[in-house]
């Protein structure tokens, strides 16, 4: 995005579970913070473009006081990386599928998710996609505990 702003993006595989829920989360605390970030997600396969996402991830997200039933799924693509200044993979398989696609001049860091979380650095967030519910709120958690240690982050490097 063409301001100095932090522009966050999130990548799973569907950007029907994981990533909107991380999308959520961060959109949340990011307003309770007062801050100014751009926030997106994104899939690497294109198997659920145009799509809202799951059912059961709309609902873990209405019961934590997030609307995601707007959202819509999209993949990834190659103006993401210079749009973006950090591209969050929720897992290893889709960090690695990011790195393969990333054009050589890109803009954007790309890291796993989970790795803002001192102790979790490498962890992958669980697909809850084939699970039980109750894996829906593990996901809920993990992204939570990401967004925290992003606004964190995030209002470091708006003192510096
Ligand atoms: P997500 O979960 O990557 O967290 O959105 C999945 C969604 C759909 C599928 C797999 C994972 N799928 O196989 O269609």
């Amino acid at each position: 995005m063409s301001n100095n702003r932090p522009a966050i993006l999130f990548v799973c595989l569907g950007n029907i579970c994981r990533s909107p829920l991380a999308e959520a989360a961060l959109r949340h605390a990011v307003e309770q913070a007062g801050l100014a970030v751009d926030i997106d997600s994104a899939g690497t396969s294109d198997w659920h473009i145009g799509k809202a996402p799951d059912l059961r991830a709309i609902a873990v997200a209405r019961r934590h006081g997030c609307d995601i039933a707007h959202y819509r799924a999209r993949q990834i693509n190659q103006a993401d990386f210079s749009r973006f200044t950090h591209i969050f993979a929720l897992d290893g398989a889709n960090l690695s599928t990011l790195r393969g696609i990333a054009p050589t001049d890109a803009a954007a860091e790309v890291s796993l998710l989970l790795d803002v979380i001192a102790g979790r650095e490498g962890d992958s967030v669980t697909d809850p996609y084939f699970g039980e519910d109750s894996g829906f709120e593990d996901t809920w958690t993990d992204v939570v505990a990401a967004a925290d240690a992003l606004v964190s982050w995030l209002q470091t490097q708006n003192e510096s």
